[in-house]
């Protein structure tokens, strides 16, 4: 232990209560015991490059390519994903993966390239290797999306895991997007971006990195194309990435780059090229679509870490209809447990939790609970004892059960790693279902284990089933929530096949989207909050998983009136839509903050409600091409490259633009337009893009404005859906897509697909059916009109 480690034990003795300070300084130590004879040192380690091409052998969808000293796999899919992997690694086995792999494309072609290179050419794209093994991918039109230069492996003499890097160039023009959950900012500026997925401990701001859901995902946009690569690879490691500069015509231009460097795993790479709308449809196939959420999840949510008990629930709740709030679920945290424990109810401050859920249900709202992976390790505790009956939990190299320390005191961890225990782990929802929950919340499923000094973590050397191969917790660690979730979504789709379940889990990887969503996270109460909150939410849509939201307020603190209703007013254009705060912090509900915000409040609300069909369509489209309910304004004009540095507003949808308040003191923003005439859908006013202008902003509201041909469903003052339609630009036609479902079941609802267009003085809108075009059976609410 170093002085400083001294320091952290003394003071988490000090903060955490005495006990539980101890028992994190027990662990830390543990964890590091624990890993000094898991895991021997590296020792020497041999560097190796591919060396230069010796000869190559096609196979289906392309071939390998062989080096003096690795070996290279191409395969060009069917659906235009290329996979590449070096040294044998093959697209399978992986988490990611939602299942089997896309066969190769038969029409794909492995030919000779000038200087002894390879080339693979499909009909998307052509993949150059060169006689040392860089990997170049280019338009069919022959311009270099990426360019990966021959890898560089570090190889233990004695055996074990090898290390490398990688190292790629995109254009001058490129900027980078994705990797999980980033507060940084959704454009990924130049800097280190740690892949591990890591509970902060405190509250979070944008300069926080890494956080919980981290995964080597990278959307890269630029000119000539968009595209997304994946390396497929767990362990730890970092992305090192460095924008290009152009030289203004000098002919100089410096391109942008990207280092990963991996602390193991295999080096394997899949990349999808496109439009966004492409990349992203292309990589829901590959690693799985989104869970839909059942309707109810798309209203407003309400959480609070220390309800303190039922009535204190009832009283939330009923100040929700006493101020006029629409309210469709209301989360219980870790206090409702018995002394923290997963699964239990605290029978004195819960006694009767089914009656109160049917209640609460009778009013339409539904409630959700926390779920945390560890289990409090005590005898009499019937989750631990049927999880050791079970062999649930993870073992250290030497065959102990791994302790560590969460919320309950000294803990254990399933491993979710093995389809055994996640079936019995999925069981246990059971008794959730029972206390009347409908949704389920995964917290500290990094997984976080409090430690005194050190990683809060799992040992690196505790031992992990994954899937039978077996391995330790390195390889594990990142992809630990993803099989919970797993897990729990299995479980539930048994226990309740009638319902699609709702699960949104804090930690997470490539992948996570089938299972459910994901939120925040503990973000700081403060403004540069609010801001990260939107980077997050956006960044895990471009990294696959649409359904997220912040804690609105932010987690910690309390914030001040006009924070709290900015928050307010951006979480309800978010998919996700909670209010949530710690057990230390100041109050969330909207009419804490004075008479104005709670008005303002009330108008975010009921509109949020107003939309859900909008939301609903959103969902579902999702799940059908991948693209997120939350997109950057490039999304559909990524050659628009002012765009790409717009940060602070988003499109919902196709046809709605979001420009929040992420600053105080402001009545008024800029807001970028992407090209094309958009509305206030407040005043009517009309916009014309491209180009920047400025628009009234104050606290009564945050600018959203409709795009010109728009249809957006919403709900009628009867509960009806009614379609609202934003008139489209002289000359012009528009139209768009609605999924109506106000389900929780599995039922398939039919997409109808809406034109809108002038006709003489007369805006129409007509249903495009199988059986040719009608007049839609909804009722039609033309906006815009003004002006024309
Ligand atoms: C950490 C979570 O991020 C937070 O939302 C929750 O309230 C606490 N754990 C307590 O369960």
């Amino acid at each position: 232990m170093d002085g400083r480690d001294l320091v952290r034990s003394v003071k988490a003795v000090g903060s955490a209560g005495a006990a539980q300070g101890l028992r994190t300084v027990r662990a830390a130590w543990r964890r590091r015991r624990a890993d000094a004879a898991g895991l021997p040192p590296r020792g020497t380690e041999r560097a190796r490059v591919p060396g230069p091409v010796r000869d190559v052998r096609p196979g289906a969808g392309g071939g390998v390519v062989r080096f003096a000293r690795a070996e290279l796999r191409i395969v060009v899919a069917v659906n235009g994903a290329v996979f590449w992997g070096w040294d044998g690694a093959g697209p399978e086995p992986s988490y990611a993966l939602s299942g089997r792999c896309p066969e190769p494309d038969p029409r794909t072609r492995l030919e000779p390239d000038k200087d002894g290179g390879w080339r693979v050419v499909a009909e998307r794209v052509t993949v150059v290797v060169s006689r040392h093994g860089s990997v170049e991918v280019l338009t069919p039109g022959g311009v270099s999306l990426r360019r990966e230069l021959p890898p560089r492996w570090w190889e233990p003499v004695g055996g074990g895991p090898s290390r490398w890097t990688q190292r790629s160039e995109v254009a001058a023009d490129a900027r980078f997007f994705g990797l999980g959950g980033r507060a940084s900012g959704l454009r990924l500026r130049d800097g280190t971006y740690r892949l591990w997925n890591t509970d902060p401990g405190r509250a979070f701001g944008p300069g926080d990195d890494p956080l919980y859901i981290t995964m080597p995902v990278q959307l890269v946009v630029a000119d000539a194309a968009t595209h997304l690569v994946f390396q497929d690879t767990s362990w730890d490691g970092t992305v090192t990435l460095r924008e290009g500069e152009e030289g203004a015509g000098s002919g100089h231009d410096r391109a942008g780059m990207c280092e990963l460097r991996m602390d193991g795993g295999p080096l394997r790479c899949w990349m999808i090229v496109g439009t966004p709308a492409r990349v992203l449809h292309t990589w829901a196939v590959l690693t799985g679509v989104p869970a839909l959420p059942p309707s109810w999840a798309l209203g407003h949510h309400h959480a609070r870490w220390g309800f303190g008990d039922e009535q204190e629930v009832r009283r939330i709740v009923a100040g929700y209809r006493e101020h006029g709030l629409p309210l469709d679920a209301v989360h219980l945290d870790i206090d409702h447990f018995d002394g923290h424990q997963v699964f239990t109810v605290d029978q004195d401050r819960f006694p009767k939790l089914p009656a109160l859920a049917e209640e609460l249900r009778r009013d339409g709202i539904r409630l959700v609970s926390i779920v945390d992976p560890a289990v409090k390790a005590e005898p009499g505790n019937a989750v631990y004892d049927g999880g050791s009956a079970e062999d649930a939990f993870v073992r250290d190299a030497s065959g102990q059960v791994v302790r560590g320390v969460v919320w309950p005191g000294e803990s254990v961890f399933p491993d979710f790693t093995h389809a055994r225990v996640r079936a019995w782990w999925g069981r246990l929802y059971e008794e959730r279902l029972g206390q009347g929950f409908a949704g389920f919340w995964h917290d500290m499923n990094e997984p976080t284990s409090f430690a005194a000094f050190g990683e809060s973590t799992l040992p690196r050397s505790a031992g992990h089933a994954l899937e039978g191969r077996g391995g330790d917790h390195r390889e594990a660690h990142n992809v630990y929530a993803l099989c919970m979730a797993r897990a729990a979504y299995e479980g539930l789709c048994e226990l309740a096949p009638e319902e699609r379940p709702f699960i949104f889990s804090r930690s997470g990887w490539a992948g996570m989207q089938r299972y459910g969503g994901t939120w925040s996270g503990d973000v700081a109460t403060g403004w540069p909050g609010l801001r990260a909150s939107l980077s997050l939410v956006m960044g895990l849509g471009l990294s696959g998983v649409p359904y997220s939201g912040p804690d609105v307020g932010g987690f910690d603190g309390s914030p001040s009136p006009e924070l709290y209703l900015r928050w307010f007013q951006l979480g309800a254009w978010l998919p996700l839509f909670r209010t949530h705060a710690s057990l230390r912090a100041g109050r969330r509900e909207p009419w804490e903050f004075g008479a104005d915000v709670l008005e303002h409040a009330r108008v975010a609300l009921v509109e949020r409600r107003r939309l859900l069909p909008y939301f609903m369509t959103l969902a579902h489209l999702a799940r059908r091409t991948g693209a997120p309910y939350v997109r950057p304004l490039w999304w559909g004009a990524p050659e628009e490259r002012a765009l790409r540095d717009c940060e602070d507003a988003f499109l919902l949808g196709d046809c709605l633009l979001v420009a929040p308040v992420l600053d105080p003191g402001a009545d008024r923003r800029a807001v970028q337009l992407p090209r094309g005439r958009w509305y206030d859908t407040v005043t009517e006013q009309a916009y014309e893009g491209p180009g920047q202008v400025l628009i009234d902003a104050p606290l009564s509201r945050i600018p959203v404005l409709a795009r010109a041909g728009a249809v957006v469903p919403v709900r009628g003052d009867d509960g009806g859906l009614v379609l609202e339609v934003w008139a489209p630009a002289l000359g012009r036609t528009g139209g768009g897509l609605v999924v109506p479902d106000e389900g929780d079941g599995w039922e398939e609802a039919d997409i109808e697909r809406y034109v809108t267009r002038w006709e003489g003085r007369r805006v129409v809108v007509e249903l495009y059916g199988e059986d040719g075009v009608s007049e839609p059976s909804r009722p039609v609410r033309v906006r815009g009109l003004d002006g024309y």
